[in-house]
């Protein structure tokens, strides 16, 4: 289609900078123009026009219209016009880019500084040049995602190029109810139909994906947690797998950074302890053991470590933590329970030297380290925690040296999926996480993606299977919930910043992304947005947008349901579509409370 068969709608009267003002034709008055290639309206602000430049196409986004009076504007016959008592309608619009003739393709140009001349006949965009400006790249063509349509015509499909969708991260903002969910399953799904062979992990905070994927193969789902929570006809025909992380899975600094002693005393006895587990084991009655055999003796000698400061027994502690500390007992076949760190902990914190050479439990260090032996023994106590955490030890120990990468690698294999080349009994993995307590879940998330950004990291870039990491309201683990210790760098956040090296893209959705760690939402590359209404919400994604379209942004807090503003690398212009919904749809939140009450 030539730029001249179009009938024009308006002409470009003045151009003022960037911005070009367009008179409307008698006959058009601004409503919906219509022809017969499509439609597309210039009714309202937002709303994009095509102006003839030429070989050229410019295209402008309307900001402003308004009537003028005649007098003041154009008044020369220029194109149809006809100046008559009727005031006309002015639009204002700002150029986003061009559309040019490329062979027998066309091809849409982001730039703006392109203009058209004083003159120039305005056309309304037909949906072949829509989906030329809403399209994707050539070299992306074969690989895109349809995810709605446009919100305005409802006619030109919005298709994005997976590449650029996430070789950096995706974040998926909207306020409750608005459709995240339908819209993280809808692209879960568009991308298993098209690529096969994909990876995704999806941390289901509320359970609500495993309906998205009933009927299909390879998808798995892991209930963390040990309880069964009986749920009769929800996961029909499914068999969700019940796992708890065992606490070693954590690893030495994983542990570390859960149990965060304080630096001066605390840290260098946790230390001791880590160090020291493989050598201790669980007794009768909840006592905690360590012991040798000393050749040709073939008893063991065993050494009870208490975590109360009691005196029985302490002229021989010293003896005992000097052999801990130098490795030199033998290692015990099994995990001990995670109790004994609060054990070895406190004996580690409350050693205090005497004059003669031996050794006491002293009150006063040990009350430095009290309140991280409480920590540990309040985590061993809460049901809550216990039941997504294995406290109780118990799994071989091999080979004390490899012990805990061992374990780690163990787990991030069962959740986040094996290394590229090994055998995998899964595509979409739905880790449903509505077992973990709201103040466990920084934490217990936190670790989690703590092991698989150090498996990624030591596995090295070609090794690590692509993988898309679906994170559900992000907001609750993706920050910081102990900001004393904001230095520290945070697993999140190194694996935003390098994850795509290594193969990992982040989905992270969330309702607040003013609570979410801003490095992670800087460290996007596309946002889909859909209804914010909190300020500080919008003033995130402000901040976090290169340039800031205001426009845009003002749009947000007004789009309904299903509605999102999509914008970033995998977008040419920020574009406003309607989500298609996602079939089947993930368990609503919605309350029925008509339903139910009457
Ligand atoms: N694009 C859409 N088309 C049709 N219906 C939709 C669309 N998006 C969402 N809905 C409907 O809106 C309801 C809420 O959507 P959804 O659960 O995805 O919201 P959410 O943003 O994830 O909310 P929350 O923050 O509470 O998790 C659902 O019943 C869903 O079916
Ligand atoms: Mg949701």
């Amino acid at each position: 289609m030539s730029i001249e068969t179009v009938d024009s709608i308006g002409y470009v009267v003045a151009l003022e900078g960037t911005k070009i003002r367009v008179n409307l034709l008698e006959g058009h008055k601004g409503q919906l123009a219509s022809h017969r290639r499509g439609v597309s309206s210039v009714s309202q602000p937002g709303d994009l026009i095509g102006l003839d430049a030429g070989t050229n196409l410019v295209v402008a986004r309307v900001t402003d219209m308004a009537f003028v009076d005649p007098d003041k504007a154009h008044t020369s016959n220029v194109g149809t016009m006809n100046v008559t008592d009727t005031p006309l309608r002015q639009l204002i619009a700002y150029s986003i880019g061009y559309v040019y003739q490329d062979g027998a393709s066309r091809k849409f140009i982001s730039e703006s500084w392109k203009l058209p001349t004083l003159g120039a006949k305005a056309i309304p965009l037909s949906s072949d040049y829509l989906e030329t400006i809403y399209g994707v790249n050539e070299d992306e063509k074969e690989s895109t995602i349809e995810l709605g349509r446009d919100s305005r015509t409802k006619t030109t499909k919005i298709n994005v190029g997976l590449n650029s969708l996430l070789s950096r991260h995706l974040a998926v903002l909207g306020s409750t109810g608005y459709g995240k969910s339908n819209f993280n399953a809808l692209l879960s799904q568009r991308i298993r139909e098209k690529f096969k062979s994909s990876r995704l992990v999806i941390f289901d905070i509320n359970g609500e994906y495993a309906d998205a994927f009933i009927g299909q193969a390879r998808v798995k789902e892991t209930i963390l947690g040990s309880v069964p929570i009986p749920s009769p006809d929800i996961f029909d025909g499914r068999h969700p797998v019940y796992h708890r992380i065992p606490y070693q899975a954590f690893g030495y600094a994983g542990l570390i950074k859960l149990l965060r002693p304080s630096d001066k005393t605390q840290l260098p006895a946790l230390r001791n302890a880590l160090k020291s587990l493989h050598m201790v084991c669980a007794g009768n009655n909840g006592t905690i053991l360590t012991g040798e055999t000393i050749p040709p003796s073939t008893t063991q000698n065993w050494f009870e470590l208490v975590d109360d400061c009691r005196q029985d027994g302490q002229e021989q502690l010293s003896k005992w933590l000097m052999k801990l500390r130098s490795n030199s007992l033998g290692h015990f076949p099994t995990w001990p329970p995670f109790k004994a760190l609060a054990n070895l902990v406190a004996e580690f914190g409350c050693q205090a030297f005497m004059p003669n050479g031996t050794s006491k439990r002293d009150a006063f260090s040990y009350g430095n380290v009290l309140p991280l032996v409480k920590i540990i023994q309040q985590l061993v106590d809460d049901p809550r925690f216990n039941n997504v955490v294995n406290l109780s030890g118990g799994q071989a120990i091999n080979n004390p040296t490899a012990m805990w990468g061992e374990e780690i690698e163990k787990e991030v294999d069962y959740i986040f999926g094996k290394k590229s080349g090994e055998v995998q009994d899964w595509d979409v993995h739905i880790i449903n996480l509505k077992n973990i307590a709201d103040d466990h879940s920084p934490m217990i998330l936190g670790s989690l993606l703590e092991m698989y950004a150090d498996v990624l990291f030591k596995r090295g870039q070609d090794k690590n299977y692509p993988t898309m990491l679906l994170l559900e309201e992000a907001h609750h683990y993706l920050r910081d919930p102990f900001s004393e210790e904001s230095a520290q760098l945070k697993a999140y956040e190194r694996l935003a910043k390098e994850g795509r090296k290594f193969n990992c893209s982040l989905l992270v959705s969330t309702q607040r992304p003013s609570e979410l760690s801003s490095t992670v939402l800087a460290m996007c590359s596309n946002w889909i947005s859909l209804r914010l209404t909190n300020e500080r919400d919008i003033n995130a994604l402000r901040h976090a947008i290169e340039n800031g379209n205001e426009h845009t942004l003002s749009e947000i807090s007004g789009l309904p349901r299903g509605d999102a503003i999509g914008f970033g690398s995998a977008f040419n212009i920020p574009i406003r579509f309607s989500i298609d919904e996602a079939k089947p749809k993930p368990k609503s939140s919605d309350a029925a409370f008509a339903s139910i009450w009457s």
